[in-house]
């Protein structure tokens, strides 16, 4: 946590000193202040919502099959448009938005970001916490930019970036070793470094899962969850960030499987699961379908979904291992 004592360190100072070399000096820090500025943009009108004309849904159905609410096309066009004019991002991808967004092949545009703009969404009109996610990468070559490049396991991101507008709007950031976390300060509107070198605790201390979709579980799921519904209390939000980000700070497993009705379960790969798996392994944790490490599955489709298992690397290794009973 920031030490009082200490003068706090903007986003920009500690990525800047903390950051890869390789990324800091191309263009890294402008992505991450690209996701900053449209993150100031989505928690102001979060913090006004029904004054800021934020609530309710569009009527209009996204490629998911879901219907947009009205924040969600207002945080997709902050994060497309701060992306976009970043002048480090080639190309990017968005959950709201069926196709890709192709903004330059130039070798200065070297940054691929795919992201869930506002996540829990089902929580907007009753002022619960959501979040945004973004999965970073770097192109492996000067190549023009095509929806194939951007299908790449999660394992070559070079960074990963969350945002929870919670009870105060803290901004995650991770790359190769390292996660700091970036809290919102109303009075300067900057990030300041408020979460120094995240690590998982030892200790799980919740299990979080919809237990309303016990019955569609397969029976080894549901086996499984009786194992963890026996050592730990439930603690779920409906918000992945929000969940992901308690049992990140808390120590925590999180689960969204497949089941009977959804066998690739609810959430995405390219924009919910890789970078948060991402950040979890920074951190020390673990995250898996449930058969294979998450970082590892090869995407075919860009707004695929996947089962998701996530947190302290123990208890999710003995999930898997109960899962193969
Ligand atoms: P999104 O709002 O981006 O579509 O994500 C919603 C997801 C995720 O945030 C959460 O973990 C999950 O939906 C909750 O699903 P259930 O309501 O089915 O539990
Ligand atoms: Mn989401
Ligand atoms: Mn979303």
């Amino acid at each position: 946590m920031a030490d009082a004592g200490n003068a706090v360190q903007t986003l920009a100072d500690v990525i800047a000193e903390t950051a890869p070399a390789e990324l800091v000096g191309d263009g890294f820090l402008t992505v991450v202040g690209a996701i900053a500025d449209g993150a100031k943009r989505v928690d102001g009108l979060t913090r006004r919502a029904a004054l800021a004309g934020v609530l309710g849904d569009t009527g209009e159905m996204n490629v998911q099959g879901e219907i947009v609410q009205v924040l969600d096309a207002a945080g997709t066009d902050a994060f497309v448009s701060s992306l976009r004019d970043c002048g480090a991002v080639a190309a990017l991808a968005c959950e709201e938005l069926e196709e890709a967004v192709f903004v330059s092949d130039a070798a200065d545009h070297p940054y691929i970001a795919l992201f869930d703009p506002v996540d829990g969404s089902s929580n907007i009109d009753v002022a619960v916490t959501i979040g945004s996610i973004f999965a970073i990468y770097k192109r492996t070559d000067d190549a023009p930019v095509t929806e194939t490049t951007l299908l790449r396991p999660g394992r070559e991101q070079c960074g990963a970036v969350y945002v929870v507008y919670g009870s105060s709007t803290v901004l995650v950031v991770a790359t190769e070793g390292r996660v700091d976390g970036f809290t919102l300060d109303p009075v300067s509107g900057e990030f300041l470094h408020s979460h120094n070198e995240i690590r998982i605790p030892s200790k799980c201390a919740a299990y979080s899962v919809n237990e309303g979709n016990q019955g569609n579980w397969h029976p080894e799921m549901q086996a499984a969850v009786a194992d963890l519904r026996d050592a730990y209390g439930l603690r779920y939000v409906g918000s992945l960030v929000a969940d992901f980000h308690r049992d990140l700070l808390k120590g925590g497993i999180f689960l969204y499987p497949g089941d009977v009705k959804s066998p690739a379960g609810k959430l995405r790969l390219g924009y919910e699961a890789n970078p948060l798996c991402y950040v979890a392994e920074q951190a020390g944790g673990a995250g898996t379908t449930g058969v294979e490490r998450i970082l590892d599955v090869q995407p075919e489709l860009l707004h695929q979904r996947t089962p998701l298992i996530v947190g302290n690397a123990d208890v999710v290794e003995r999930v898997v291992a109960k899962l193969a009973e």
